[in-house]
This record gives C-alpha cells, structure tokens and sequence, in this order.
C-alpha cells in the first residue's frame, strides 16, 4: 500500500507513522503532510522518506524545498498539493488526519479519486456528507473509519435491515461529574487533560464539550446511513468497549478493548446517559441532525471557531454551546449539493460565530 499522511505531524499522523514503521513491508510512504510545522515535518521525512512532503500553509521557500531534498523528498507548497498528492497515480491510500473544515477539499479529492480512504477527519462527513458519500459511490473509493467508535461499529455491523440501532460510547471526558455551575470557570489546560486518550487540543475540546460524540453522530449517520433514531449516545468512562451494534431480535454485539494496555483485565463495565443539561452540544448536534441541510456544516463551523476562542482564552467554556447555538438560531439553512455550497454556508457560519464570540467578550 502506497500511503499519503494528511496531518502527519498530528496525534493521529504520528499515531499512523508508528503503525506504518511496525509494517514496513506492507506500507510505503508516498506523502507526508502539515500546515506550517515545517522542522517537524523534515524531521518526519529524515525518519520515513516518502516521496513528497506537502507543507499546505506555506508559500514557496527555496532554501526550505533544498533541505527537505537532502532528505530525499520533494517538497510541494500550498493547499492545493494536498489535493494533488492524494489523487496521484501512485497513491493508493489516504490517511484524512488533518483536523478540521480544512480537512475536507482534501478528503473529497482522495475520495473522487477512488482511494482506499482512512477516515479520521470527521469534520469532512459533518460538513458534507452526502457530497462525500455520493463521490465515494461513483469513484468506488473505499471510506475505512479511524475514529475508534466507528471502526467498532463497522466490526460489528452486519445486515443493515436486521439493524435496529448502533450505540455509540463516551468516556463523558474530563468533566463528566463536574456540575454544570462549576463548568463556566474552566481553563484550556482542564479541558485539554481527557483522563483516557491524548488527543490534538481541538478533539480535546470536543470531547470536553461531548461536541466530539454529536459529531461522531452525525458521522455515523453517513458511514452507516442511519436515521438520528437510530444512533444512540451512552457514557462508558472505562472506554472499554467501544461501541456497539444492537439487532431487530434483541441481541447486542459489542467490539471491547482496553484503552491502555497497562490497565489490567476487565473488570467493570459501567453506562449512564449523558446529562444533556452539562452538554448542551450533543444536543445542538442531534438537532443539527435533525434539521438536515445546511445545519451540521454551520454547526461544525460555529464550534470551530468557539474551540479556537477558548483555547485562545478570549471565550469562557459555557460560552461553546452558547455561541454555536446563537449561530444557529441566526443563520437559516440551505443546499449543500455542491462544494461550493458547503463552505459558503461554512464561510456565513464562522463570521456569524467569530461576531457573537466579540459580542460575548464585549
Ligand atoms: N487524536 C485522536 O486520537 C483522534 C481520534 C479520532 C479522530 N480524530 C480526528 O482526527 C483529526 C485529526 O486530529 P488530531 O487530534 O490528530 O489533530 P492535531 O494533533 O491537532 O493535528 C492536526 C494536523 O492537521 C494539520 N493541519 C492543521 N490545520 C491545517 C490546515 N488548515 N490545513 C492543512 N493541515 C492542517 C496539522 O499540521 P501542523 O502541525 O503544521 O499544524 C497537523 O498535522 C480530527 O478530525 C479529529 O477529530 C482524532
């Protein structure tokens, strides 16, 4: 398999790199991507050779393309090598590992190229999903879900029609016993610290919101063409097992594994329901849902651009699912049939969201 790591300089990329080394002879690198990490990236190369590094954030640099060369990959500048390296002839695979709405033009290019593509970009199904998932059927790309909940769900899924619904877990994230009073004084460095996974800041975040689960919703709803009804959130803090697949006869398949193999056998597995009241952004999500059309791409956006604020400390934590929710209320929906469409709602969305962010900190 001859591989493209979008985001390789990420958790997921580096997570990927280290899979790839254990395997050498299954994989080749073809490309190794990032934004503007650039000495992290050459140090990826050292490491790895591929055959291309793409640094999409950066205009062309000379001296930079020369030492990337020493180390024996040709280096390529802008967003749109990503597009060119993932639909190359002699790319066969694509890890969607960059984070984000910037993740989708990407994503959809491997996917109308009719790639074997490892979805971990959830962002690209929330924004467009039927645009992905329609390119996927005419190009015959393969869509192969990264994220743990997904790839469960997948491992367990059989006959579509005796399906009665998936159950997606959660950990509940670091705040999932903290009262909702207490969650408007948290800091970037709370939110950041999961007690399961090291993850980049934004999931993080995400996943301190529970936004990450909404999302994860709504990425189901495409992978597994579900209705919202039918995919259900319960908080399992082991994170044991990571999903599961329940059947029209009653029966339940679940995929388990422990998220760290130092913690010993299991012992305990525990589920609640999410507290809707402490996480008011699965709800927004399931709503989003609901809605269709242009919701979830200005959902996703509004969040982007909430998460940013936050980390930067100009938004306090409650203020997240204030602001999505305010963007929400604002913007009305429309067609998302086309690129185009998409990130103009997502442009609208984020101007919508970056204004309410000012207003709030006024
Ligand atoms: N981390 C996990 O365990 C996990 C699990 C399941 C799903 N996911 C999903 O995987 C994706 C990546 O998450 P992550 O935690 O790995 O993120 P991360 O650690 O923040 O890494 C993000 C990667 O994307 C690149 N990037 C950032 N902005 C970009 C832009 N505008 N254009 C092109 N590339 C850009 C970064 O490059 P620079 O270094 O140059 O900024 C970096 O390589 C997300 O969609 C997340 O929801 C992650």
């Amino acid at each position: 398999m001859s591989l493209a790591v979008l985001g390789a300089t990420g958790s997921i990329g580096r997570s990927t790199l280290d899979v790839v080394a254990r395997h050498a002879d299954r994989f080749k690198l073809f490309a190794l991507t990032a934004h503007r990490s650039a000495e992290r990236l050459l140090e990826l190369c050292r490491a790895h050779h591929p055959h291309y590094a793409v640094l999409s954030g950066i205009g062309a640099d000379a001296a930079l393309e020369r030492r990337f060369a020493e180390a024996g990959s040709e280096l390529l500048f802008g967003a749109p090598a990503l597009d060119q390296v993932v639909a190359h002839d002699r790319c066969t695979a694509v890890m969607a590992g960059i984070v984000g709405a910037a993740g989708l033009a990407s994503t959809l290019a491997a996917v109308r190229a009719g790639k074997r593509v490892l979805l971990a970009n959830k962002e690209a199904l929330v924004m467009a999903g039927s645009l992905v998932m329609q390119a996927a059927r005419d190009s015959g790309a393969l869509l192969l879900p990264v994220d743990s909940e997904h790839n469960a769900v997948f491992q367990c899924f059989s006959e579509k029609k005796s399906i009665r619904k998936i159950v997606l877990t959660a950990s509940g994230g670091p705040f999932r016993q903290t009262s909702p009073e207490k969650l408007s004084g948290v800091t970037p460095e709370q939110a950041c610290a999961h007690p399961n996974w090291v993850m980049g800041r934004k999931i993080s975040v995400d996943s301190a919101t529970m936004m990450n689960k909404g999302l994860e919703v709504i990425e189901a709803r495409w992978l597994f063409d579900l209705a919202p009804e039918a995919i259900e959130v319960v908080i399992h803090p082991q994170s044991i097992v990571h999903s599961m697949v329940e059947y029209l006869d009653g029966s339940v398949i679940a995929q388990l594994s422990n998220p760290d193999m130092r913690v010993p056998a299991i012992k305990n597995l525990s589920f609640e329901e999410p507290d809707l009241a402490r996480f008011p952004c699965l709800e927004l999500a399931y709503a989003a849902l609901r809605a269709g059309r242009s919701a979830p791409t200005l959902l996703n956006a509004a969040n982007e651009i909430a998460v940013e604020a936050f980390l930067a400390g100009r938004l306090g934590f409650t203020g997240i699912a204030r602001v999505i929710g305010e963007t929400m209320d604002e913007l009305p929906t429309g067609p998302v049939g086309a690129l185009a469409e998409v990130l103009a709602a997502d442009g609208k969305a984020r101007a919508t969201a970056a204004a309410l962010v000012m207003a709030q900190a006024a």
